[in-house]
């Protein structure tokens, strides 16, 4: 999926030692990959006769040129992941920046969206209420943290950064190389933030990114709407040509980068807008999640929900969920 990768752009420095030993990439499994970095699991060996739990190592992929954005996005995520403390957010572990430059967490089973590509290849069934009202749960609690303890909005968010433990027992937020400054009035901080913009991934953009408008915390409420959306549809918001619409095929193409554009202006004319409930869908048995999905994608970002008060609604309805069962 490497069209849903997040653009490049620089901030921060930090130092710290080395701590571990890395070894070669050949002995280590990848467990995903991002813009210009790969994510390896480092199995601990026993210390002390303790198991020790494995670790996921951030590290600047090897073809691609050395690149300061790339480095300095690793160093700006590692300084941020230190500060931070909470049981939805990917736990810190190491930072190097010696020989290998490389950022170590905690590892987690699988990203969302990895989830979700694997489903289609499996069942193509929609995620159940249950499954989606958790990541609703978690990722809310996770984003209350970060937009008012740390003033920071996280700036991309989608299934590819939500990372799963087993059958949804806890869902914790990733990847925080594009993170925004806040005011305590949750509005993007311009004159802190340097020459940084929001660089999220287009397709899971909010309008107010599309179109121009007031960066604030709800523009991380959009793009965790259309995330509860992949789980119900199994594929990234704006990649479905709707069945009555063969406008993009217009204009009979004569040639293949013609075809291309066209195809593409299709797609990016759709971002910034709600995308339509999957026709398999019951209004009924996803009424929780689709409430939840049209609160959080309303086009004025005050009309979303804060990330405090989505989390104890889908906390509620989770509640109610695994009542009725
Ligand atoms: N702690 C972790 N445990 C397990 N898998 C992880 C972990 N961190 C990252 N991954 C996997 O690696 C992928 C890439 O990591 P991450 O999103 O942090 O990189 P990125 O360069 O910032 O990505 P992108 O450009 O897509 O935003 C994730 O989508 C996920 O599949
Ligand atoms: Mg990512």
């Amino acid at each position: 999926m490497t069209e849903f990768k997040t653009p490049i752009k620089g901030t921060v420095n930090m130092n710290f030692n080395d701590k571990i030993t890395i070894p070669p990439s050949p002995f280590l499994n990848r467990l995903g990959y991002g813009t210009g970095v790969n994510v390896m699991q480092l199995v601990r060996s026993p210390r002390a006769g303790q198991i020790r739990s494995p670790w996921a190592l951030k590290m600047l992929n090897k073809r691609v040129k050395p690149n300061k954005v790339y480095t300095d996005r690793l160093k700006a995520e590692a300084d941020l992941l230190k500060r931070m403390s909470h049981p939805n957010i990917v736990g810190f572990r190491a930072f190097g920046n010696s020989k290998i430059l490389y950022l170590g967490m905690e590892a987690c089973d699988l990203s969302l969206g990895d989830m979700i590509e694997k489903r289609i290849e499996d069942d193509g069934e929609a995620f159940l209420p249950r499954q989606i009202l958790k990541v609703a749960a978690d990722i809310a609690s996770a984003l209350d943290y970060l937009h008012t303890k740390m003033q920071i909005l996280h700036g991309d968010m989608k299934s590819y950064n939500i990372l799963v433990n087993g059958d949804f027992v806890t869902c914790k937020l990733c990847d925080f190389g594009v993170t925004l400054p806040l005011d305590e009035n949750g509005v993007f901080e311009k004159s802190r933030s340097g020459k940084s913009v929001y660089f999220g991934t287009e397709a899971w953009s909010a309008p107010e990114v599309i179109h121009g408008g007031q960066i604030c915390d709800k523009t991380d409420i959009w793009p965790l709407g259309l995330t509860l959306w992949e789980m119900m549809a199994l594929m990234p918001p704006h990649t479905q040509v709707e069945d009555d619409d063969d406008s993009y095929m217009e204009n009979s193409v004569q040639c293949l980068d013609d075809l291309d554009e066209s195809i593409d202006e299709y797609f990016s004319d759709k971002y910034g807008t709600r995308p339509a409930v999957p026709i398999n869908i019951s209004e009924k048995v996803y009424a929780h999640p689709l409430a939840l999905f049209y609160c959080c994608t309303e086009s004025m970002s005050a009309m979303r929900p804060s990330a405090h008060h989505l989390a104890i609604a889908a906390h509620d309805m989770l509640e109610q969920c695994q009542k009725g069962n």
